[in-house]
C-alpha cells in the first residue's frame, strides 16, 4: 500500500471511529509426434471415462461415486502441504509431443494454518506456485514453492498467522488492534493466479502472482523465487475532485487477478475499483491499461454509488466489458470486521449493470440486465458495429463462494449439500438498443454436462475473436456428490453436440490450461495440461489430455501432492 492509501485509510478509520468502537465487543524418436499420437495403452482407457454424448449421459445414467466409496482423498485438496520442490525431474509414461516447450505454473493454496491460528476460508491459504518445466525431450523438470510475500515471512517469523488483510477471519480470531493492522498493510497473499508483462525495456517479460487485489509480486518462474512487491502507480488519474487531493481519497482497492491481453498491442487491460474514502470523494471504477508490471495508465473513469465485488471481465476486439452484479463492498463493515467476504452485500432483487469501455476513446456505456452473478467470464466477440457476444460463468447468486469454508470442504456432508454448478449462459448485447438478451447454447432445454462449467479456458488464440470452444471444471457431476468432478469441453458452435467430459472416480482435477499444437488449423488442435489428485493413491499427477477428443493421453506422477491449486498458464519459451 503506498503513502496515498495509507493517509486515506487513517482518514477513513479516523471517520468511522465511533462505529469501530461501538462494535469492540460485538465482534516421444523417428517421428515423435506420430508416436505421440498412437493411442493403445491400456491405462488410458482403464479407469477413465470418456462421454462422447454428456447430455445423454447426464440425464440417463449419472457419473456417480458409488455411494459407499469414499472420497477422503478430496480433503487433501485442502490440508496443508509445506514441501518445497526445485527442478525434480517426473517422468512421463508415454513420449511427449516434441513442440510443447514452455513453463506451465500455477498459482493456489499451499498452507492452511500456521503455529495456533487457523484460516477459515480456502481461498485464504498462503500462495503456494507449483511449474513444470518442458524442453521439448524427455525432461520435465518440477518444483514447487510458496510466495515470500510479507505476510508469509511475518507469519513465519511469528510463527502464527500475522495480522495481514484477509477474506475472511482467522482462527482464533484477530484481536482489535491486530484488525487494524489487516486494514493498514491490505491483503498481501497472491494466491490466485500468474501473468506475464512485457518489459519494453529489457524486451523480456516480467512475471507475476496476483490476487483480487490492486498489488502483486513479481516472481522468477525459472525457479519461482519471489523477487519483490509491487505496487503499481497510476499516474494520469483523473481527479473527480480538487487537484490538491491529488492520488489521495481513495482505497485503491479490488483489482483483477484476470488480467487480459488488448488486442493489436502488447498491453494488458484490468480493472481498478477504488473506494471513496472522504465525504467529498466517490466510487470509482477504472478501466486501466497495463503496458508492463509497473506502468499503468486509465482507459476510462467512471463514479458509482457503491463498489461491486468483480473478479474478472470481457475483452473484444474494440470494447471491455464489466459485469457488475449487485454485490456490494460495505465499507462501514470493512472498517469494523476487515474481512471482504463478510462485508460484501448481495441484492437479489437488483438488477446487474454491463460497463461497456471503448478501448480508442474511452467512452463508457451502461447496460442493465437480469440480477446475475459471474466469477469467471469466458470470452467475448464483437459482432459487426451493433453486436457483442459475451459468454459467462454464471451463478444465480454469489452463496457458493461462501461455502468454499474450510470446514466445509474438508465435511462430506457439509460440501454434498450445496449447489454448486455453475450455468454457462451466451449474452448478446445489442449497443444501438442497448439490449441484452441471452442466446440458449443447448438444443435441449437441459443443459449438457459441459454448461455446468466455471473455471473456464480456450485457445488463447481465440481470445476475443469468435471461438467454438470452452473448457473447465464440473462439480458434482452426479448432483449428489460434490468431489465428482469432471472436466469439460463445452462445443458452442454446434448446439453442444461437440460437448466431451471425463472424470475417474477418486480423482480430482482442477482447472485446465490449454496448449495450442503449433501449426494447428483447428481451434481444439492441442492439448489440456492439468494436476489431477488421485485421491486413492493420495498423491497428485500431471494429466495431458488430448483436446479434441478430451481423453487421457499422458501423465506423469508428482514427488508430492498438490493442494488445491486455483489459476495457472503455460508460458512458451
Ligand atoms: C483401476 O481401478 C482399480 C480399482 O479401483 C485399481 O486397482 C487399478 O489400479 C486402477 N487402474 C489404473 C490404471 O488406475
Ligand atoms: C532435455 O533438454 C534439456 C534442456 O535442453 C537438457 O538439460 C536435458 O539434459 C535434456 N534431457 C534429455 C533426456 O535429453
Ligand atoms: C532464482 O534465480 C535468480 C536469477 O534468475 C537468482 O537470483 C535467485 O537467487 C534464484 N533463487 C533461488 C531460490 O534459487
Ligand atoms: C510487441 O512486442 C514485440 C516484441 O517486443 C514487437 O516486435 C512488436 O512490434 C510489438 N507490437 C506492438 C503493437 O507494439
Ligand atoms: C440438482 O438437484 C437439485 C435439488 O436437489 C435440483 O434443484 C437441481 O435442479 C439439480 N440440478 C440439475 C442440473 O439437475
Ligand atoms: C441450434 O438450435 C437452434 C434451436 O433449436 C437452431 O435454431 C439453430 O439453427 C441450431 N444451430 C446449429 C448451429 O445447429
Ligand atoms: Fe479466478
Amino acid at each position: 500500500m503506498d503513502v496515498a492509501s495509507i493517509t486515506a485509510l487513517i482518514m477513513t478509520l479516523a471517520l468511522l471511529w465511533p462505529a469501530i468502537m461501538s462494535q469492540q465487543s460485538a465482534m516421444a524418436t523417428r517421428n515423435p509426434t506420430e508416436d505421440y499420437d498412437r493411442r493403445s495403452s491400456a491405462w488410458r482407457q482403464s479407469n477413465w471415462t470418456t462421454h462422447p454424448n454428456v447430455l445423454k449421459e447426464w440425464s440417463s445414467a449419472p457419473l456417480a461415486l458409488p455411494a459407499t466409496e469414499a472420497d477422503d482423498g478430496f480433503n487433501l485438496l485442502f490440508q496443508s502441504n509445506r514441501k518445497e520442490l526445485s527442478n525434480f525431474p517426473v517422468t512421463f509414461e508415454q513420449p511427449l509431443p516434441p513442440w510443447l516447450i514452455g513453463n506451465l505454473v500455477r498459482n493456489g493454496l499451499g498452507l492452511f494454518e500456521n503455529g495456533p491460528r487457523t484460516f477459515l476460508h480456502a481461498f485464504d491459504g498462503f500462495a503456494k506456485l507449483a511449474s513444470w518445466k518442458f524442453f521439448g525431450n524427455s525432461t520435465v523438470l518440477f518444483s514447487t514453492r510458496f510466495i515470500r510475500s510479507d505476510f508469509y515471512k511475518a507469519s513465519k517469523e511469528a510463527k502464527t498467522i500475522a495480522p495481514y488483510l484477509l477474506f475472511q477471519a482467522v482462527a482464533p480470531p484477530f484481536g482489535y488492534v491486530e484488525k487494524l493492522q489487516c486494514l493498514v498493510r491490505g491483503l498481501d497473499n497472491m494466491n490466485v493466479n500468474v501473468y506475464a508483462f512485457p518489459n519494453p525495456k529489457t524486451g523480456r517479460a516480467e512475471y507475476a502472482a496476483l490476487s483480487d487485489f490492486w498489488i502483486l509480486y513479481k516472481i522468477g518462474i525459472e525457479n519461482l523465487t519471489t523477487v519483490h512487491r509491487v505496487a503499481p502507480k497510476l499516474k494520469n488519474r483523473q481527479q473527480t475532485t480538487s487537484s490538491w487531493l491529488q492520488g489521495t481519497g481513495f482505497l485503491d482497492l479490488l483489482s483483477s487477478a484476470h488480467p487480459l491481453p488488448e488486442p493489436g498491442t502488447n498491453n494488458s487491460l484490468t480493472f481498478l475499483s477504488s473506494v471513496a474514502v472522504l465525504p467529498w470523494s466517490r466510487n470509482v471504477i477504472s478501466l486501466i491499461r497495463v503496458k508492463s508490471l509497473k506502468r499503468r495508465t486509465v482507459v476510462a473513469q467512471w463514479n458509482v454509488g457503491r463498489v461491486p465485488y468483480m473478479h474478472s471481465f470481457s475483452v473484444t476486439a474494440t470494447k471491455a466489458i464489466l459485469l457488475a452484479s449487485p454485490f456490494y463492498v460495505n465499507v462501514m463493515c470493512m472498517a469494523k470486521k476487515a474481512e471482504p467476504f463478510s462485508c460484501l452485500d448481495w441484492h437479489p432483487e437488483e438488477k446487474s449493470t454491463l460497463y461497456i469501455v471503448t478501448l480508442k476513446s474511452g467512452k463508457v456505456t451502461t447496460v442493465h440486465l437480469d440480477n446475475v452473478f459471474s466469477m469467471h467470464h469466458v470470452n467475448a466477440y464483437d459482432v459487426g458495429k451493433q453486436e457483442i457476444i459475451m459468454d459467462l460463468s454464471t451463478y444465480p447468486s454469489p452463496d457458493f463462494v461462501k461455502h468454499l469454508q474450510l470446514h466445509v470442504m474438508r465435511d462430506p456432508l457439509a460440501r454434498n449439500s450445496f449447489d454448486a454448478h455453475a450455468r454457462l449462459k451466451r449474452f448478446s448485447i445489442n449497443l444501438k438498443k442497448l439490449e441484452v438478451r441471452e442466446i440458449p447454447i443447448d438444443s435441449n432445454p437441459r443443459p449438457s454436462l459441459a454448461t455446468l462449467l466455471d473455471m473456464p479456458v480456450i485457445n488463447e488464440a481465440y481470445r476475443s475473436k469468435h471461438y467454438c470452444y470452452v473448457y473447465g471444471l464440473v462439480l458434482k457431476t452426479d448432483n449428489v456428490t460434490l468431489s465428482n468432478i469432471a472436466i469439460v469441453k463445452k462445443d458452442l458452435c454446434s448446439n453442444g453436440t461437440g460437448d466431451r467430459a471425463w472424470q475417474a472416480p477418486g480423482n480430482y482435477p482442477v482447472e485446465p490450461w490449454f496448449v495450442a499444437r503449433p501449426d494447428a488449423r483447428v481451434e481444439d488442435d492441442g492439448v489440456l495440461l492439468l494436476p489431477v489428485l488421485d485421491g486413492n493413491r493420495r498423491s497428485t499427477y500431471l494429466a495431458i489430455l488430448d483436446a479434441r477428443t478430451l481423453t487421457l493421453v499422458n501423465r506423469a506422477e508428482l514427488p508430492t501432492n498438490i493442494p488445491y491449486s486455483l489459476h495457472g498458464r503455460f508460458f512458451p519459451v
